[in-house]
């Protein structure tokens, strides 16, 4: 018994997830004092090749942690480590594409695309031929030369993805990737995103207020609280694999996604058929 133990204990020791997020809290201060709590304690791990999501209210603080991951903001407290190093360097390993697509108009979708790489000091023509390596795949073949004004929405989002492949070395952040599409062109996307994800190997921190999108995409899935964020729980899909909306319907499927919708309400995830005390009880031994 006591060797298995230690066995187990050493294994999880050893095995780091890429990311690990512990404790981290941000407030945020005004020009005439006022503060802004956005995260309270909020921990998180994503293991090498997972597709994490992480469901959330807006304003929860969703975008706040992605920039603190991304090294481009940092926390008051807690820490963010990579392979579990503290130290790690974040910006330029963990790659972020922002909740606004951002493409320059004055470029075309491969202009555009090449624009990360091109950052990084890859020459142009390098570049571009490893640019037109996903153009197929991310259903952009002949829409090289389109300039970004151009693209429609889907397109666009694509090119902004495409980009943000090309320089990921571990760690993808997608915040709110389909947010500002419509309807018909974010089924669509997502289920591109679900079919592609096999083939490119990434990491990935999706950010999303979706809680069907989260179900659809993601191996393992974070929900924060209102403002001020923290995790309120933390549960892996039931289903592996690309999955449709029907998929959503099946009965474990549908638990989960009212026990999502519980927890992103800050309510106790109690399960239907249990009295509210001993839910609450259940919950608060279970948040630890
Ligand atoms: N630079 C900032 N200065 C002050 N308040 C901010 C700043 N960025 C975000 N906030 C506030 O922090 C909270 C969380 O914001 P954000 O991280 O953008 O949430 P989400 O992405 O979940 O919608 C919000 O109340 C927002 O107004
Ligand atoms: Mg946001």
């Amino acid at each position: 018994m006591a060797s298995l133990r230690e066995s187990a204990a050493l294994s999880v020791a050893t095995a780091e997830p890429l990311l690990r997020v512990s404790d981290v809290r941000k407030t945020y201060k005004g020009p005439h004092g006022e503060r802004t709590e956005a995260l309270a304690n909020v921990s998180l791990t994503v293991a090498s090749g997972e597709l994490v999501a992480l469901v959330g209210p807006s304003g929860c603080g969703k975008t706040t942690l992605l920039a603190i991951i991304a090294g481009l903001e940092e926390p008051d407290s807690g820490e963010v480590a990579l392979r579990g190093d503290p130290g790690a360097r974040r910006l330029g390993q963990v790659s972020y594409m922002p909740q606004r697509d951002l493409l320059l108009p004055w470029r075309d979708a491969l202009g555009n695309a090449i624009a990360g790489l091109q950052v990084q000091g890859v020459p142009r023509a390098e570049a571009e031929r490893r640019a037109r390596g996903l153009f197929a795949a991310f259903g952009l073949s002949g829409f090289e030369r389109a300039f970004a004004p151009t693209l429609s929405g889907g397109m666009r989002q694509r090119v902004a993805f495409a980009r943000t492949a090309l320089v990921t070395r571990d760690l993808m952040l997608l915040d709110e990737p389909f947010g500002a599409l419509d309807a018909l062109t974010r089924a669509e996307l997502r289920r591109w995103l679900a079919e592609i994800w096999g083939k490119l190997g990434a990491t990935c921190l999706l950010v999303t207020h979706d809680v069907d999108e989260a179900l659809l995409l993601a191996d393992r899935i974070y929900a924060l609280t209102p403002r001020p964020g923290r995790v309120a729980l933390e549960r892996t899909v039931p289903l592996s694999g690309p999955r449709d909306l029907a998929d959503l319907a099946r009965p474990e499927m549908a638990a989960l996604k009212a026990e999502l919708l519980a927890a992103l309400e800050g309510e106790p995830a109690i399960p239907p058929h249990t009295p509210a005390i001993q839910g609450r009880e259940a919950e608060q031994g279970g948040a630890r």
